[in-house]
Order: C-alpha cells, then sequence, then structure tokens
C-alpha cells in the first residue's frame, strides 16, 4: 500500500504515514449506438445507453460491455485482444474511425456516438462484413514470393533493407484506413488503402521477387490511381502507419518502374 504524499516548505513531498487507496474519478457516459438487423429493421436506429465509466482506465470497449453485459445483450460488437493487436473492433466512434479498445474514454468524452466502418455490409450492429476487405487483401499477393529454396539457410537482408518497409509491417488489418476513404465509399472496387499497404511491406522487401506482379495489379482500373490523397487512411490509422505515404512510394515504383 503507497503512503500517502505531504508538500514540504521547500516544496518536496514526504510520506504522511497515511494510506489509502486512490481515488477513482468517475465519470456517467452517454452511449449513443446505431443499431441495424437487416433481418428485421427496415433502417437504423439509434439506441441510448447511459453507464458509469472510470476515468483514465475505462475504454470505449469497456462501456460498450457495460452496455451489453448489464443493459441489453442484443447489442452486437466484434472484439477479440482488447489491446490494440486483433483489428477486430473498429468502428465509427464520434464520426471518426478507430479501435473501441484503444480509446480512453476521457479522450473521447462523455457523450459517445458508436457506428459500424463505412463502405462494409453491416451484418448486424457494429458487426460488419470483412469478407470484401480481405478479398481485396489477398488480390494483392499479400505473402513472400520467391523463387529458390533456402534449404537451412536463412534470407538475409541488411539493416537498411529491413528498415526500408518497418512501417508497413505494422498493419494489423483493422480496416480503420479503407473504411475511412471517400473513394472506397464510392467506388468498392477500389482495393484501397489497407490492401496497399500490405502490397508495399511485400514490394520494398529485398527478399521478395513478386514485386512486378503486385505493380502491375495495383496499376490496374481498380489500384492506386483511385486513391485522391485524402489522407483520412493516414489519420483513421491506430497504428500511426504513413498510409498515404506508402500509397505514394507504390505510385511511384510503377511510374519509375524501380523498388
Ligand atoms: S494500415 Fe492502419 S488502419 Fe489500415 S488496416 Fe492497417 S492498421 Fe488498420
Ligand atoms: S479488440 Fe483487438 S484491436 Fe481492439
Amino acid at each position: 500500500m503507497a503512503a500517502t504524499m505531504e508538500r514540504s516548505e521547500g516544496g518536496q513531498s514526504e510520506p504522511t504515514g497515511e494510506e489509502g487507496p486512490t481515488p477513482v474519478e468517475r465519470m456517467t457516459v452517454s452511449l449513443k449506438v446505431k443499431r441495424f438487423n437487416p433481418e428485421t429493421d427496415d433502417k437504423p436506429h439509434w439506441q441510448e445507453f447511459v453507464v458509469d465509466g472510470v476515468e483514465g482506465t475505462d475504454r470505449v470497449l469497456d462501456v460498450l460491455h457495460q452496455a451489453k453485459w448489464y443493459q441489453d445483450g442484443t447489442l452486437t460488437f466484434r472484439r477479440s485482444c482488447a489491446h490494440g493487436v486483433c483489428g477486430s473492433d473498429a468502428m465509427v466512434i464520434n464520426g471518426e474511425n478507430g479501435l473501441a479498445c484503444q480509446l480512453l474514454i476521457q479522450e473521447v468524452g462523455t457523450s459517445i456516438t458508436l457506428e459500424a466502418i463505412r463502405g462494409l455490409p453491416v451484418i448486424k450492429d457494429l458487426v460488419v462484413d470483412m469478407e470484401p476487405f480481405f478479398a481485396q487483401y489477398r488480390s494483392v499477393l499479400p505473402y513472400l514470393i520467391t523463387s529458390d529454396e533456402p534449404g537451412y539457410k536463412e534470407r538475409h537482408q541488411t539493416a537498411e533493407d529491413r528498415e526500408r518497409f518497418d512501417d508497413t509491417t505494422k498493419c494489423i488489418l483493422c480496416a480503420a484506413c479503407t473504411t475511412s476513404c471517400p473513394v472506397y465509399w464510392g467506388n468498392s472496387s477500389y482495393v484501397g488503402p489497407a490492401a496497399i499497404v500490405q502490397a508495399h511491406r511485400f514490394i520494398f522487401d529485398s527478399r521478395d521477387e513478386g514485386s512486378a506482379d503486385r505493380l502491375d495489379i495495383l496499376n490496374e482500373k481498380s489500384g492506386v490511381w483511385r486513391c485522391r490523397t485524402a489522407f483520412n487512411c493516414s489519420n483513421a490509422c491506430p497504428r500511426g502507419i504513413k498510409v498515404t505515404h506508402a500509397i505514394e512510394e507504390v505510385k511511384r515504383a510503377i511510374l519509375y518502374d524501380r523498388v
């Protein structure tokens, strides 16, 4: 147990010997969730939950759990790791894409609106069908392509070579970037920022031999030239990946035939 501290004349803190728990600041949070069940509803509607959150520790995911566990078990959303790693709880939080497990309620405010990410079909409430997104991901050949067999040896590369694609290795495929892109909302055949990020990760890997194929795929109508450099993708990325920069690098690699 930590002893409480008192300020001395010199401004320094000294222990008083008194013990006590750290005070907890509670926040009443209004959570408005856009709900939609395509099997029973003609159109979406908003439902409000009033929940009690703890300032400094509770995240949007925690108050969502409270709403589901204690008020309405039919409220539907995805989450798995709860630590910003699996990418399953991307949603529109007060109008902007983010991960519910990553944002503290004190950062978001006491009035929170939650909607499903845009541009993908809603299955129920905050859960969307990710299959179109993963089909676009698969279309860019997101794996190492080589012609030789390394046998028992490792495939070496220098630290500089590794650094070349370091940023795009951080992607967790949450879809926050792709579903914040106005071009993607208007044209779902656009491969989208996340698929380009995943392609970038291999295009600029010195060990890979599939760059020409990937650049051909991304040079097609549904590829990088759909990007209008809106920067929504970079702003939305919970991993801080410079998504627009990665797209620009892929565009330059196509234009100048150089990786
Ligand atoms: S680039 Fe960022 S926002 Fe896009 S899918 Fe990857 S982690 Fe999510
Ligand atoms: S639940 Fe895994 S990233 Fe949020």
